[in-house]
């Protein structure tokens, strides 16, 4: 049903179709204990029955009408305590998609929501193998609303709720694959100072005062800027604070 994409260099050459599985990212991880296992190797379904997101979550995704796939990346030239660059070239990547289908802004929630109208279109699972200090291997799992236009979660929506119109999935797949390697050979070139800029610059709620919740305690907050560590660092009261994902809640 999918197609080997004809505009990248190595992104989904070997690309794995399972009609129905648990989770791409699950199988991918087994593939990377396998040689075969080359860079840029593809792992998508059409019905995944045990979805996984962040913090333990499910995904959620009707059949057969959203991108639900995983990429297996080798990225030896990256030292482990970088890899928050991994979610930050996706997220970059999965925006530069958005944008060239839609006109509205498409902003990215730390640290790897894409939302567009304050709903979630895409969600994005990165696991890391790391050894040491280096990253031995990466999957990085994404979840596109495609042509789904009924949620069970609110705020939520997709690119058929957007645009009215139908995408076929190996179109939106192909094009996506294309602008993920742009990212990753960008990432490959180091140019770290770069894709920051253009990260923090789309940020969801940047420089705004909102109530976020940490260890059951609401506090009053403006996000500044994301720590060396990749930690989110929020200005409060008390200074400035570094969370990491699972500290950290998004209130109001
Ligand atoms: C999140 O927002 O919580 C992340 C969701 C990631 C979902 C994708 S769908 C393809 C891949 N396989 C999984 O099991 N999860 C990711």
């Amino acid at each position: 049903m999918y197609k080997i994409p004809a505009n990248t260099l190595f992104l989904g050459k070997n690309l794995v179709f399972v009609p129905e599985c648990h989770s791409t990212n699950t199988i991918a991880l087994q593939f990377t204990q396998k040689p075969s296992a080359t860079e840029g190797t593809v792992v998508i379904t059409d019905h995944q029955t045990a979805g996984r997101g962040q913090r333990g979550n499910f995904w959620e995704a009707e059949p057969g009408m959203n991108l639900t796939f995983s990429i297996i990346f080798k990225p030896f030239f990256l030292p482990a305590r970088e890899q928050h660059f991994l979610t930050i070239m996706t997220s970059l990547a999965v925006r530069d998609y958005l944008l060239s289908r839609i006109a509205e802004p498409v902003s990215i929630k730390w640290p790897n929501d894409i939302l567009i109208d304050n709903k979630k279109v895409c969600g994005i699972l990165i696991e890391n193998q790391v050894q040491g200090p280096q990253i031995m291997s990466t999957v990085a799992g994404i979840g596109l609303n495609v042509n789904q236009t009924e949620f069970g979660i609110d705020k939520t929506t997709s690119l058929k709720l957007l645009t009215q119109t139908v995408t076929p999935l190996n179109e939106a797949l192909e094009t996506l694959l294309s602008c993920i390697e742009g990212r990753y050979l960008q990432l490959r070139q180091q140019k770290y100072d770069g894709l920051m800029k253009e990260y923090l610059d789309c940020l969801y709620w940047r420089n705004e005062k909102h109530i976020f919740s940490s260890g059951n305690m609401n506090f009053e907050g403006t996000i500044e800027s994301i720590g060396e560590d990749g930690g989110l660092l929020i200005r409060t009261d008390e200074g400035i604070r570094s969370f990491q994902v699972k500290e950290l809640v998004f209130f109001s």
